[in-house]
């Protein structure tokens, strides 16, 4: 179904006096309207159903002060419209083909006094809204640079909010529920709780952001296509609630710069009175742009476990010497160092995770802390630190890639940049070949710490240009990228599918940290999913991380069977189980669903949904007829009440069922959990108990 058809007209109205344009979805469910201020001021305003979701609010940017800036005194000049309608197919996702149907609206504005001209583009969708600014190569117009960008987002009542604080450097916090009106009293809590490290004001938050209006209204703010511009926030004028957007910064407090003919990114506003068509809206990537990559056949999704939570936990280390500057130490040669009795990353245990992965039908085997530079980070801003290519002297490079050739198993590299992302494109070409030599053909980066060069964020433009730097030169060497603490992302994996997985979130790392919400993983899909998958790493069974290290009472604040749910809630191509070999031999049967459950799916079905309460995923595998559920739930217990019609009529199927237990509870009783089976049909009903923090996963088979 590729139909593609244009039509070019111009049709100006007059409402109130005023020239308004009006944009309506294809299915006429969206109205936006367009208008010009008397003092030449854009504006825009969005319905759903005749019901304002989006007020008038304004549009624009402000330019440094040697230019006048792009708010005001424009006129329009030209307007063309499009409707577009694709079906696409995608590399890896939560479907095989998606539909892009937009109707599109391109205004060219002319700005009076400089003669200047900036195009907004609006495309609705039947499921929202997204714009951006174009800015047309042009005489009076060049080489400009942002002071702030001004677009509006305008709240239609005090409505609740799941938001994180703005902050520069970092997404890694839980989430706060409250009223607009509440985020500023609650604000210092929010920030305080969490692993923060620049606030730029008492109401700024961040995308994606989900939203429900009083009316049961539930609205997503976020961006798509976040390429050569810096991450937008959201500053909350609480008086007028009003939205207003916050560019992050760089060293000397600009915004970017640009030079036309340029592009924004799109802002993005979904709405639905559904939770679930949240959920299902594919417009974050339907605005990026198709593959770029011609052959896409090395990119496959990853099942895979790792030399990792043991770190995290603090059992292990990364370092293989003490957490010591190596000069310090006296060290010149790694083997003539002393060991810490702790390093994980050595060859004997690394090739003992890839029997388990061969064993349990794992794909590959991260490896964190396998190379020199951990001693020396620790606690240091250092623009030089690792160069990515030098390993401790237990881990055994080569023997290690044999090995796990030999059993058919991948290993996956990291890369902590320790932040030094200048130090990081120095050596990209000669890590990413060295993996390339090796055997690697993914690798998980990591950006810790301040930016270097220090006054850059980890969002603002020059950042997010290095972050792009590198999934691109990855493509060169056919390697699949996987960013920690990089920006959060806006869809660009369908351009680049070679992006198989960012973190940009408090991930189940933070289990380990103190401890997140239980009803994070009922947020997550509604926000930080929206731009793409999430490397969240589910699958804890031991919640007691003082058994694995006694100087560490962080309490995993869900239930087992939650955990399980969790390859089907947060959809993502790359999954790992992140628990030790060791606690899954102690709970092998429900081990077998995390075996079981597919990385590729051809479609997946929204059951229930409700931000920060529940969610509960149907997903079909890819590669047979086989179907996979999975819910978390909040932090209320509950009953899910679900009905099995997605599956194909006349076809008989057995369900395995990995439920939380009747005494289940995330606190005092995480692991109990209980596994039953039954025949299931497509007109089969279930109803399951989900407990505080808890959750369930179901898989179920053809019966042939
Ligand atoms: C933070 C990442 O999120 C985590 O997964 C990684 O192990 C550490 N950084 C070390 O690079
Ligand atoms: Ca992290």
């Amino acid at each position: 179904m590729n139909k593609y058809f244009v039509s070019v007209f111009v049709m100006v109205f007059s409402i109130f006096g005023m020239n308004a344009q009006e944009l309506k979805s294809p299915n006429g469910n969206f109205k936006m309207i367009f208008a010009l201020e008397n003092d030449g001021t854009p504006t825009y305003q969005l319905f759903m159903k005749d019901r304002e979701v989006i007020k008038k609010s304004k549009l624009g940017l402000e330019l440094q002060k040697d230019k006048k800036s792009l708010l005001n005194d424009f006129t329009l000049v030209n307007e063309v419209r499009n409707t577009f309608d694709e079906t696409w197919k995608t590399v890896w996702g939560e479907e095989t083909e998606i539909r892009n149907h937009y109707n599109e609206l391109a205004l060219t504005l002319k700005q009076n006094e400089t003669e200047r001209q900036v195009i907004i583009r609006f495309r609705l969708f039947n499921d929202g809204l997204g714009f951006r600014y174009e800015f047309p190569e042009q005489k009076n117009l060049t080489y400009f640079v942002v002071k702030e960008e001004r677009t509006e987002f305008a709240m239609t009542g005090d409505h609740t909010a799941f938001w994180i604080p703005g902050d520069y450097d970092t997404q890694e916090y839980d989430f706060t529920e409250s009223k607009l009106t509440e985020i500023r009293g609650l604000f210092k809590k929010a920030v305080t709780d969490n692993a923060s490290q620049k606030q730029f004001s008492d109401t700024g938050v961040q995308t994606s952001l989900i939203l429900k209006t009083s009316e049961g209204i539930y609205i997503n703010i976020h961006e798509a296509a976040l390429i050569n511009y810096s991450c937008m926030h959201l500053n909350l004028d609480d008086k007028n609630l009003v939205f207003q957007s916050h560019l992050t910064p760089d060293a000397k407090g600009n915004k970017g710069y640009l030079q036309a003919p340029s592009v924004s990114p799109w802002r993005t506003i979904i709405a639905s009175s559904d939770a679930r068509a949240i959920l299902a809206s594919r417009m974050t990537l339907n605005l990026n742009e198709p593959c770029k990559i011609e052959d896409t056949s090395w990119i496959k999704p990853v099942k895979y476990i790792g030399v990792w939570w043991e770190m995290i936990t603090g059992k292990s280390s990364w370092a293989y010497t003490d957490e010591i500057p190596s000069v310090q130490l006296g060290i010149t040669d790694f083997t003539k160092a002393k060991p810490n009795g702790k390093h994980a990353a050595n060859t004997k245990h690394v090739k003992d995770h890839i029997d388990f992965a061969a064993e349990h039908g794992f794909d590959a085997v991260l490896v964190e802390g396998w190379n020199e530079g951990w001693e020396d980070w620790f606690g240091h801003e250092k623009d030089y630190v690792f160069d990515f290519v030098t390993p401790y002297p237990d881990f055994d490079v080569k023997e290690i890639h044999e090995y796990a050739k030999s059993k058919g198993v991948k290993m996956i590299m990291h890369h902590e940049t320790s932040g030094s992302t200048r130090n990081y494109e120095r050596h990209l070409d000669k890590a990413y070949q060295f993996m390339k030599d090796n055997g690697y053909d993914a690798v998980k980066s990591g950006y810790v710490g301040n930016i270097l060069p220090l006054g850059e964020h980890h969002y603002s433009q020059s950042i997010i240009n290095h972050y792009q730097y590198c999934i691109e030169k990855a493509v060169d060497y056919q390697i699949m990228v996987n960013a920690h603490e990089a920006v959060r992302p806006t869809g660009i994996c369908r351009t680049y599918p070679n992006l198989i997985g960012n973190e940009s979130a408090r991930g189940t790392e933070f289990q380990a940290f103190g401890g997140s919400k239980a009803n994070h993983t009922t947020l997550l899909p509604f926000t930080r999913l929206i731009g793409g998958p999430m490397d969240y790493t589910p699958g804890i069974f031991e919640m007691d991380i003082a058994k694995l290290n006694p100087n560490n009472n962080s309490h995993v604040n869900t239930t087992l069977a939650n955990q399980l749910g969790l390859y089907v809630v947060m959809y993502s191509p790359l999954q790992m189980a992140a628990d030790l070999p060791e606690n899954y031999n102690r709970f092998l049967d429900a081990f077998q669903f995390i075996k079981d459950v597919p990385v590729e799916w051809s479609a997946s079905k929204y059951l229930e949904a409700e931000p920060g309460y529940y969610i509960t995923i149907a997903r079909k595998d890819k590669n047979s007829s086989n179907w996979f559920v999975g819910n978390s739930n909040g932090y209320s217990s509950r009953t899910s009440t679900i009905t099995l019609d997605f599956l194909e009529k006349g076809k008989k199927y057995e369900a395995t069922i990995y439920a939380d237990a009747a005494d289940a509870d995330y606190k005092t009783n995480p692991q109990a959990y209980k596994i039953s089976k039954q025949k299931v049909t497509n007109k089969t009903k279930l109803q399951l108990r989900t407990a505080a923090g808890g959750g369930y996963a179901i898989s179920i088979v053809e019966v042939k």
